[in-house]
């Protein structure tokens, strides 16, 4: 009975063995006869998994079970260093680009690849945002929106905001009595705060909550898996956009309203403003939805990563003694060299703040906060000798660029002295992209985080409730508990 038993187990486990054998075969020469023998031949290594799921599946298990480096090291292991791989990502054919020379070769040519961010994504994020508009349409709105948020004079108009809001925080978590604080859910609220003021200046308290709440539900269901049924974490994002748009839309018509009336705005021009005032060479503004998916896509993107960059660096410094002891040094040297009639500090300070930068640039290499961007060949590319056909996408994998014992000696081990010497070879260091789609807020979210880690470094302290607590990859890293912690003011000089 016990031996028939272990038959039919066997004979299971043969049957599931060869079907999975057969579905990846047939599905593998589905995708690969339309190409042509040639071409077939000059496709990179890889493997196209199973039909709909592909390489989906072992990504998020990879992922969600803490090891996000495992998937791109498995596609290493069985075909080598090649550098690019290919495979079935979002139910579309993908080559994976994963070392900085095709990284680099792709992100700089703007002929051959234009965005390819998964249909689920530009669903969420807006189809007539940056994610996914026309060539042309993303020049002149980057234009228009990038100036005033970054280089010298915007960073310095910003600069007072940003630090009266860090200390304000600061001393608000600190505060007796105000016990433990999720610092990231903290922190990214701050963040929010300023991206707010920079882009729809005098929101209101009521406004920015909606607003808030919204974006956190939006994120959860960018990088899950597309499936619109209620407690599907897609499903829930879906609805967090809809509520952004009627927000946004709300706010909209009560500036467009003020204007009809003739009421002038105490408050300087801000990024919504910039946008209502636009016109393209032919003299056409921007329609409403035009607007409020730039203003999703801005704000989005303005809170998110600079918040938990700022977690991640305080946390770091935290639970290195000696490098926080060099961080503070340096600080304190700084504060020490600025004039008795200079009231605080001004940008040219935090230019001067090196060591600083360093503990952010290795925050951004070791946390890899978008650890992956997307793109589409719009012809025929051939990278480090390998084809990408036309109309396949390509995932730029910043996160293998930046984990590569080649590249980075002991890559999981933070060490900011890594950056001291002549700057990282070009497509070494892709924390904020590169080419035409290089972040354009990221000076902007480098002086907010410095700001507030000049602040942290200087006054406070940061005890975690659970100092080994899980970390969640998906869609960001991040500990479970957002970083539970207390904040404690050290000093009564800062
Ligand atoms: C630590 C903070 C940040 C990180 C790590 C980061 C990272 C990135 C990366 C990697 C890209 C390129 C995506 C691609 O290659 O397709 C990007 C694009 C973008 N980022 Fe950031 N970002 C940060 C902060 C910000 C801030 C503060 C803003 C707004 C003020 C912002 C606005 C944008 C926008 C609008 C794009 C799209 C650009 C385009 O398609 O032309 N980001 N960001």
């Amino acid at each position: 009975m016990a031996a028939d038993l272990w038959v039919v187990a066997a004979a299971v486990v043969a049957g599931v063995f060869l079907l999975d054998v057969v579905v990846r075969r047939v599905h593998e020469w589905a995708r690969m006869v339309p190409l042509g023998a040639v071409r077939r031949a000059r496709l990179p290594p890889g493997d196209m998994g199973w039909p709909v799921v592909g390489g989906m599946w072992a990504f998020l298990r990879a992922f969600k079970s803490g090891k996000p480096d495992a998937f791109i090291a498995s596609f290493v292991r069985r075909f080598g260093r090649t550098g690019l791989y290919r495979t079935l990502m979002f139910s579309s054919p993908t080559i994976l680009a994963v070392t900085p020379e095709a990284c680099k070769q792709v992100l700089m040519d703007d002929e051959g690849f234009v965005t390819g961010w998964p249909k689920a994504t530009v669903t969420l994020i807006g189809p007539k945002s940056f994610v996914s508009m026309p060539y042309d349409d993303h020049r002149r709105l980057r234009k228009l929106t990038a100036a005033p948020i970054n280089g010298f004079d915007a960073l310095t108009t910003y600069l007072g905001f940003i630090d009266h809001t860090v200390v304000a925080s600061l001393r608000r978590w600190s505060e007796p009595g105000a016990g433990e604080v999720e610092f990231l859910t903290e922190l990214r609220r701050m963040t929010f705060k300023i991206i707010v003021q920079i882009f729809m200046s005098g929101a209101d308290d009521r406004t920015m909550e909606a607003l808030e709440r919204s974006y956190t539900d939006l994120n959860y269901g960018m990088r899950a898996m597309a499936i619109n049924l209620p407690g599907f974490a897609y499903h829930r994002a879906l609805r967090a956009r809809r509520r952004l748009v009627s927000v946004l839309q709300g706010v909209l018509d009560s500036r467009r309203a003020a204007t009809t009336k003739g009421f002038t705005r105490s408050s300087a021009m801000d990024m919504m403003d910039r946008l209502i005032e636009a016109e393209d060479d032919r003299g056409r503004r921007l329609a409403d939805d035009e607007i409020i998916d730039v203003l999703i896509m801005y704000l989005n993107a303005g809170h998110e990563s600079s918040g938990h960059i700022t977690m991640w660096a305080t946390v770091f410094l935290q639970e290195n003694p000696d490098i926080f002891a060099r961080a503070k040094a340096e600080q304190e040297e700084i504060m020490r060299s600025i004039p008795p009639t200079q009231k605080g500090l001004n940008l040219r300070d935090f230019k001067k703040m090196q060591f600083l930068s360093q503990v952010i640039d290795e925050t951004l290499r070791c946390v890899n906060i978008s650890f992956v961007s997307f793109r589409r060949a719009t012809r025929d590319v051939y990278v480090n000798g390998y084809l990408i056909p036309k109309g396949w996408k390509v995932q730029l994998w910043y996160r293998s660029v930046h984990m590569d014992d080649q590249v980075y000696p002991d890559p999981k081990v933070f060490n900011p002295s890594r950056w001291e010497g002549p700057p990282p070879r070009a497509g070494t260091f892709l924390p904020f992209g590169l080419g035409a789609r290089l972040c354009p807020g990221n000076d902007l979210a480098k002086l907010e985080i410095s700001v507030f880690l000049h602040h942290f470094l200087l006054g406070y302290k940061l005890t975690r409730t659970n100092p080994k607590c899980r970390v969640r990859y998906l869609p960001h890293p991040r500990p479970v508990d957002n970083c539970l912690a207390r904040i404690t003011r050290v000093s009564d000089e800062y």
